[in-house]
């Protein structure tokens, strides 16, 4: 897969290229790097990723605006368990208070909200607030935003696998009417399409285990900038390099 770093524009069509036909309709994002952020100010890690959801508010406010269709957000993987109890348990904290805080903006906004990922190892409590978020955005219609919690991309696909299985076990499904679509619509982002463009900050060159089957004809951009460094005007850069990508899917230039 060829990545490319692209910090700059490399033409400067400014606001011209954020014009609503040339933005992407999904737009997924790694948010990476707030550990790092927080290191090079002399704070404990944790101050990163509280800095991450000041960015996180900005950025589901600038996608709304934008009238950005869906607006996929990473936020704690399945591996993230791995990391010290402390970091988890404010991670977990972050969370509960951001659903809280942001509801007022959601409703604003008109966001419709979902996440995904397994629920089981969620605390109770931010089980809880998922679920009144979900509870207060469900007449909503305008941007969706997932949350991705306590997601891994393969175990999303195992997943399915067990559901299209257990199908099959019922007589519902043959195993010939296994197609692309059954198996996307088994997925926790079932009805909502692909990503066309996957941020990631903190320059990495992986996916992480990101929406491994979703991701297939994503366009990818690639930034340095920590995601607490991350603001609107690099979302516009992102947006505009996005802009000028031609996007093939296995077939000829046009
Ligand atoms: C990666 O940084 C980030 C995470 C594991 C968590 C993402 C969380 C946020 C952006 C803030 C909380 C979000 C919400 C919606 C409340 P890292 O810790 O892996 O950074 P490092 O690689 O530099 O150590």
């Amino acid at each position: 897969m060829a990545l490319s770093r692209t910090e700059k524009p490399k033409t400067t069509r400014g606001q011209d290229s954020l014009k609503p036909g040339s933005l992407p309709a999904h737009v997924a994002i790694i948010m990476d790097g707030n550990g790092r952020w927080a290191r090079t100010q002399g704070l404990p890690r944790v101050e990163g990723h509280a800095r991450g959801m000041d960015v996180v508010r900005l950025i589901v406010e600038e996608c709304s605006r934008l009238k950005i269709e869906h607006l996929t957000l990473f936020c704690f993987s399945s591996e993230n368990w791995k990391r010290p109890q402390p970091e988890l348990d404010f991670l977990m904290q972050l969370l509960g208070r951001y659903l809280v805080s942001e509801r007022k903006l959601l409703a604003e906004k008109n966001i419709r909200f979902g996440t995904l990922g397994r629920k089981d190892q969620l605390p109770a409590e931010v089980l809880g607030e998922i679920e009144e978020t979900k509870r207060l955005c469900r007449e909503n219609t305008g941007m969706g935003l997932s949350l991705a919690i306590n997601y891994g991309g393969r175990g999303e696909i195992a997943d399915a696998v067990r559901n299209i299985a257990k199908q099959v076990q019922l007589g519902k499904l043959t195993p010939e009417e296994i197609s692309e679509e059954v198996i996307s619509s088994s997925l926790y982002t079932a009805g909502i399409p692909d990503p066309d463009l996957l941020i990631r900050t903190a320059g990495e060159m992986r996916i992480s285990n990101f929406l491994l089957w979703q991701v297939s004809y994503s366009e990818i951009w690639v930034t340095e900038k920590t995601w607490p460094e991350f603001g609107i005007a690099d979302l516009q850069l992102a947006f505009q390099d996005f802009a000028r990508r031609e996007r093939k899917f296995g077939g000829l230039n046009s």
